[in-house]
């Protein structure tokens, strides 16, 4: 990405950003470094000329001019030919060893973590290195058979489309090799349903709070989410427990909420995370689901269920694939969480018709997935048991420790104890989810602000804070935003100003 910001659109970023709660060349550096990690300043833009901006926002040339300093030293900032400067992110390359060496960023692909800092905002592990590893040595034994053939394959590779089937047959779901269209990711299967089955200023019902980038794929389609609150954790049936700051229990979906939303706006699609929900961890009934599938049949919507995280079962709790009570639902699985984000591998499974749809409109975007990377997935999904165990042990016990630390060290958040997944999501006293976003890289951490998950400006009483990392580095981090937490509510000014993010327009 290339190109300028001119100084009214980063003016209209910026919001309130001139809070008097510290210098102000500070401040405008802070956001705007919120902006770069958020991702609503593209990297490699220029920002606007000091003496423009300074006009724009009515203060002196100096205050940008130190402000934009400060995000050169900070690496945010490139030193282009006189104050041109270009946004980045600070790129120390990848560490050897180490639980996070090399993993990439949230928000900018293909960046490692700023040296020294804790990514929070990042839910995602490393791989099950030696499984992985493992699938591309048969793979590359397989390949030979197949470089006779052109290598294009928009379906994909047979021998996966038909591990994928077997594991949904095994999985109570009759599935053929027919209805599985092999993808580059979660990600990018849900870019293809979009583009086959929503319009533009289509509705698309969402879960709210939902997964970032399935709320921002929906809007870069042009279709309107309509979002449907999920149930406060405290309508749970089991209640909270250490004093109230940990809450159990499985809040669930308000049903009641999502019928009345497809019956009155008779979204074209729906998309829900049923499994291990992302950001919460919560995992839909299967009463729940029978009666989703029925509210989305009788409004004429189309159920589009992502499985990212089904694998990620840390209470060993029974459910049954969304697709077993119709087969109108549409699937969307992926590698990334059970075994590595780094293969981009993923799924949809559908009815055959519908499949041959989804691989007509991903000619538009790609002509297919690489086929070393499909046959050795072809092995981790047939073996998918083999590395869970040690990846499920790790995060019971990370997900333990987070949540003592939380109690302990934040005893005013209440935090909800997730039933699988790789975060809890965490009610704040106050909200400030983006003020702490803002802090955060201060105190060596990098979080993505509550309102990510929303649309409309919601959730600055949440943040999302996974239990990817071992409890060492999580009880650093933890410290890390109770020291942040500390230096808002010793600044209320900062606080109170930061509580409202820029309006974001919503349908
Ligand atoms: C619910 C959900 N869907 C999709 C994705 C993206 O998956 P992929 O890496 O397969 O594109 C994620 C990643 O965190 C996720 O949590």
């Amino acid at each position: 990405m290339s190109g300028s910001l001119n100084p009214s659109s980063l003016a209209r970023l910026l919001g309130q950003w001139n809070l008097g709660a510290a210098p102000a060349y500070r401040e405008l550096a802070d956001v705007v470094r919120l902006l770069v990690l958020d991702g609503r300043v593209p990297l490699e833009v220029a920002l606007p000329s000091e003496r423009a901006l300074a006009a724009t926002l009515g203060i002196s040339r100096t205050t940008v001019t130190a402000g934009y300093s400060l995000l050169r030293e900070q690496g945010f900032l490139s030193s282009g030919q006189g104050s041109r400067g270009r946004t980045c992110i600070p790129h120390h390359g990848p560490r050897a060893g180490g639980h996070d060496g090399g993993r990439s960023l949230g928000g900018p692909p293909g960046l490692a973590v700023p040296d020294g800092l804790l990514d929070l905002a990042y839910a995602s592990l490393p791989a099950s290195g030696e499984a992985v590893h493992r699938a591309f040595a048969a793979a590359l034994t397989e390949l030979p058979a197949l470089l006779p053939g052109f290598g294009y394959d928009a379906l994909g590779v047979g021998a996966l489309r038909e591990a994928i089937a077997a594991r949904y047959s095994a999985a109570g779901v009759p599935t053929a090799a027919g209805q599985i269209l092999v993808t580059s990711g979660a990600q990018h299967a849900l870019n293809i349903v979009l583009r086959t089955l929503a319009g533009r200023s289509d509705k698309v019902l969402v879960e709210h709070p939902s997964y970032p980038n399935a709320l921002d794929a929906i809007r870069a389609a042009g279709c309107r989410p309509v979002p449907v609150a999920m149930p406060p954790v405290d309508s749970g049936r089991d209640g909270g427990r250490d004093g109230g700051r940990i809450a159990g229990g499985n809040a669930g979906w308000d049903l009641d909420a999502m019928r009345a939303a497809l019956k009155q706006q008779r979204p074209a699609m729906a998309y829900v995370v049923p499994d291990f929900h992302n950001p919460t961890g919560r995992l839909m009934s299967d009463p729940q689901r029978r009666q989703l599938v029925r509210a989305a049949a009788a409004s004429g919507t189309v159920l589009v269920v992502d499985e990212t995280l089904r694998e990620l079962n840390l209470d060993a709790a029974d459910s049954t694939p969304v697709a077993a009570f119709s087969p109108a639902v549409v699937s969307i699985g992926s590698l990334s969480k059970s075994h590595w984000a780094g293969l981009r591998t993923g799924w949809i499974r559908a009815g055959e018709p519908l499949i041959q749809r989804f691989a007509a409109a991903r000619t538009t975007m790609d002509l297919g997935g690489p086929v070393v990377e499909q046959l050795a997935a072809a092995h981790l999904v047939a073996s998918l048991a083999e590395p869970l165990p040690a990846r499920l042990a790790a995060l019971r016990s990370n997900r333990d420790a987070l949540l003592a630390l939380v109690a302990e060290h934040l005893p005013s958040w209440r935090a909800e104890r997730p039933q699988g997944g790789l975060s809890v999501w965490c009610r704040l006293p106050t909200p400030t989810s983006t003020a702490l976003a803002v802090l955060a890289p201060d105190f060596g951490i990098r979080l993505a602000a509550g309102p990510r998950f929303g649309v409309g400006g919601a959730f600055e009483h949440h943040l999302r804070v996974p239990f990817t990392l071992p409890p060492e580095q999580l009880e650093t981090a933890v410290l890390a935003l109770r020291s942040a937490q500390d230096r808002l509510e010793a600044a209320p000014q900062l606080r109170r100003n930061l509580a409202a993010p820029p309006p974001t327009a919503i349908a």
